[in-house]
């Protein structure tokens, strides 16, 4: 139904653009070789033209946006300026900017709409910051429901649901990449929200990706076994080897 995503979430890496723009040369060139995985590089908002020139295959994405179009919001920057810059994907959520800048599912919700209603493809980061055993993660279900109450279904259909544990977070300390079964649990149970707030159709049509130390070793688990549509990748998409190895084994994949 859908070609694997790959989503490259560079974070505030790397330090200057000529690095931005070899790492994106490197991933273009996984992505022209892999036509069957949909590749998108994030990177921080200075580099984002730099990136947009070395990519053609690859699709340009952006970690955060505001959701007024113009205006006196010192700092931000707004989904219509992403927009003009080539920016395809936003990453709306992410538990780094809940947990550093406090980030509310109200705030995400706005954000949301934002993005949706202008016709781009908005990719929500949902995920609970502890786990006990294989227990149902209800936060990520809240954030779930806190960020999409009041959207509209048509606008669904650009929406991807990015589940990352925040403990499987590479750089978060005493991280462990979720197993495959959690997050086929996982998978299902955001699925049966979706069905819930809409209907069956709507939910099948969002993909559902998951993040949290993706690796080589482990992508081709959390698609087969994990049923996951895609992952959004963290340092590993610093990694230029690496991250040819996930877009190459994503590409082996049928979903
Ligand atoms: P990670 O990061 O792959 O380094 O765990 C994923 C993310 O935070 O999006």
């Amino acid at each position: 139904m859908y070609k694997p995503l790959i989503i490259a979430n560079w974070k505030m890496n790397p330090a200057v653009a000529q690095e931005a723009s070899e790492l994106a040369l490197q991933t273009e060139k996984a992505a022209a070789a892999n036509p069957g995985v949909e590749t998108v590089i994030a990177p921080p908002f200075p580099f984002l033209h730099v990136v947009h020139s070395s990519i053609n295959t690859v699709k340009l994405g952006a970690q955060n946006a505001f959701w007024e179009d113009v205006g006196p919001f010192t700092g931000e920057v707004s989904w219509r300026q992403l927009n003009d810059t080539g920016v395809s994907h936003v990453i709306v959520g992410h538990s780094e900017r809940r947990m550093y800048l406090h980030e509310s599912d109200e705030m995400v919700h706005k954000k949301l709409r934002a993005v949706l209603g202008n016709g781009m493809y908005a990719v929500l980061c949902i995920g609970e910051r502890q786990r006990e055993g294989n227990e149902i993660p209800a936060e990520a279900g809240e954030q779930l429901r806190g960020g999409l109450q009041g959207i509209k279904k048509s606008l669904l259909a650009k929406l991807v649901v990015a589940y990352e544990p925040v403990w499987a977070i590479s750089t978060n300390s005493g991280a462990r990449p979720d197993t495959p079964e959690n997050a086929f649990q996982a998978m299902m149970y955001i699925r049966k929200i979706l069905t819930t707030m809409h209907d069956r159709k709507t939910a099948d049509s969002v993909r559902i990706i998951y993040g949290g130390s993706v690796n080589a070793k482990n992508i081709s688990l959390f698609l087969k076994d994990g049923g996951m549509q895609g992952a959004l990748v963290g340092s590993a998409s610093l990694q230029p080897k690496e991250f040819q190895e996930i877009i190459r084994l994503a590409g082996q994949v049928r979903l």
